[in-house]
């Protein structure tokens, strides 16, 4: 089983989004909802979309943990379990202050060649103030890996919670995922 863990120090930039993204295109996926707003498990209950379930009765080949926007030292303890750390990310200043706290843990925990940082959210057409962000995540945090891939500002990531992933935003993350390390 290989397990993927989506992070972020932040609220709001896209770790549920991208966990229901990531079920939806590995296909063989299961979600952890370890997130005390529950957003995937009470989506799931009105939507009728797939459950989290509990890791214990795991039975897919990819498990895919979504957690809440904060420190939490549960899953810091757990880290060094996971083969892939997933960090969505806005382009934005207060999203790279905010990284920090989790760039240190990747740190300590000597997991950069297992993770990787994504733009969310990102409006076309690309402009300098984003390029300009991209190269200041770069200088502040030279170790991490950040995805050539660019998700886009979607109206099927935006729905992903109530149906199935489907064209463009499909396409965008089965391109992100070939960028996982599990794939070297
Ligand atoms: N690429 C995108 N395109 C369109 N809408 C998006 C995209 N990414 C996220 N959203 C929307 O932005 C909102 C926040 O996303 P989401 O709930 O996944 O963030 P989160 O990091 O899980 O938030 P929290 O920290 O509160 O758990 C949601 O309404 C989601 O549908
Ligand atoms: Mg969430």
């Amino acid at each position: 089983m290989i397990k993927i863990l989506v992070i972020s120090s932040k609220g709001g930039t896209g770790k549920s989004m991208l966990s229901a993204a990531l079920r939806d295109a590995l296909g063989d996926a299961q979600i952890v909802d370890l997130d005390p707003q529950r957003t995937l498990t009470i989506s799931a209950q009105e939507s009728g979309r797939p459950l989290p379930i509990d890791p214990s009765q795991a039975s897919a080949r990819y498990l895919i943990y979504d957690t809440p926007p904060y420190h939490d030292d549960s899953i810091k303890a757990q880290i060094k379990s996971f083969d892939q750390i997933v960090i969505p990310v806005k382009s934005g200043l207060s999203d790279l202050i905010a990284l920090k706290g989790i760039y240190d843990d990747i740190e300590d925990a000597k997991m950069f060649d297992k993770a990787i940082l994504v733009f969310n959210e990102v409006r076309k057409p690309i402009n300098n103030t984003h390029k300009e962000i991209v190269n200041l995540f770069k200088h502040s945090y030279p170790l991490i890996k950040i995805a050539n891939t660019q998700l886009s500002s979607l109206l099927g990531f935006n729905r992903v919670l109530a149906e199935p992933l489907s064209g463009k935003s499909l396409e965008q993350i089965k391109e992100f995922i070939k960028e996982f390390s599990f794939n070297d």
